[in-house]
C-alpha cells in the first residue's frame, strides 16, 4: 500500500513529556493523599485532562466539587506548564528528526492529532512546529481519544482519506481511535502494552520510512 500522510500524537511519541503530566498529577494527588501509579498512567496516557481528573479521583475514592475540580485542573496545568517551560529541542525523542526529514523528502504530508491544549507550547519551544502542515490539538476537538475525532479531522485538514494515513501513538486510546478512524496505527512503546497496532516499535531509531509500504 502506499500513503500520503502521517498523524502523529505529540507527548510520548515525538517527545516525552509524558513524565512531566506524571509528575504534576502526582504533586496534585498529595491534595487528596492519593499516589497515582506508573501502571495508572499509563491508563491516563491520550485522555484529556479533564477526563484524567474524573479517572483519578475514582481511583483516590474521592468525591469532589465541581469548584474543587475546577481549582485542581487548573492547578495541575500550573505545575504542568512550569516542567514544561524549559523544554528545549534536545527533549525530541530518538530518531524522530531523520523520520521526519525523510518523510518530508518523500513527499509525505505531516499533521499533529494531540489531545493536549498545550501541544502548540510544545512544539515552538523543542522547534517541531516548522515540520507541520497541520496541528489538531485539544483546543479543536470536542471528544477524546478513543473517539477517532482529532485523526479525522487532521485527514480532513491535509485533504486525504483515512486509509491514506497512517497514525504514530504511544497510547491505547491513540490506537483506538486510530482504528475506529479507519487509518493504519504503528505503536510506539511496548508489544506487551499496545493493543491492536499494525506495527509496533520501541522508538523511530526503528524505523525507515520505506517500511510503511508494508503496513
Ligand atoms: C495527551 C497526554 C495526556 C494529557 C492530554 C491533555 O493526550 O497523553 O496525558 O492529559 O494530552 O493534555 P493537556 O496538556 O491539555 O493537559
Ligand atoms: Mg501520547
Amino acid at each position: 500500500m502506499t500513503y500520503k500522510a502521517c498523524l502523529f500524537d505529540l507527548d510520548g511519541v515525538l517527545v516525552d513529556t509524558a513524565i512531566y503530566h506524571f509528575q504534576a498529577w502526582r504533586t496534585l494527588g498529595k491534595q487528596f493523599d492519593f499516589e497515582l501509579s506508573h501502571e495508572q498512567n499509563e491508563g491516563l496516557k491520550g485522555i484529556s485532562r479533564v477526563e484524567s481528573l474524573e479517572k483519578i479521583l475514582h481511583w483516590a475514592h474521592y468525591q469532589a466539587t465541581q469548584e474543587q475540580k475546577e481549582r485542581w485542573l487548573k492547578e495541575k496545568n500550573d505545575t504542568y506548564l512550569e516542567l514544561i517551560s524549559h523544554m528545549n529541542p534536545s527533549e525530541i525523542l530518538p530518531g524522530v528528526i531523520s523520520f521526519l526529514s525523510q518523510l518530508k523528502e518523500q513527499g509525505y504530508l505531516i499533521a499533529l492529532g494531540s489531545a493536549s491544549k498545550n501541544a502548540r507550547i510544545i512544539l515552538e519551544k523543542t522547534g517541531l512546529i516548522t515540520w507541520f502542515n497541520a496541528i489538531i490539538d485539544g483546543n479543536l476537538v470536542t471528544k477524546s481519544k478513543p473517539d477517532p475525532e482529532v485523526f479525522l479531522k487532521g485527514a480532513a485538514a491535509l485533504h486525504c482519506q483515512a486509509s491514506d494515513c497512517i497514525v504514530f501513538e504511544d497510547a491505547q486510546a491513540g490506537i483506538d481511535a486510530a482504528k475506529a478512524g479507519g487509518m493504519k496505527v504503528i505503536g510506539i512503546g511496548s508489544q506487551k502494552v499496545l493493543q491492536g497496532a499494525d506495527k509496533v516499535i520501541s522508538s523511530f531509531t526503528d524505523l525507515q520510512v520505506s517500511e510503511l509500504l508494508h503496513l
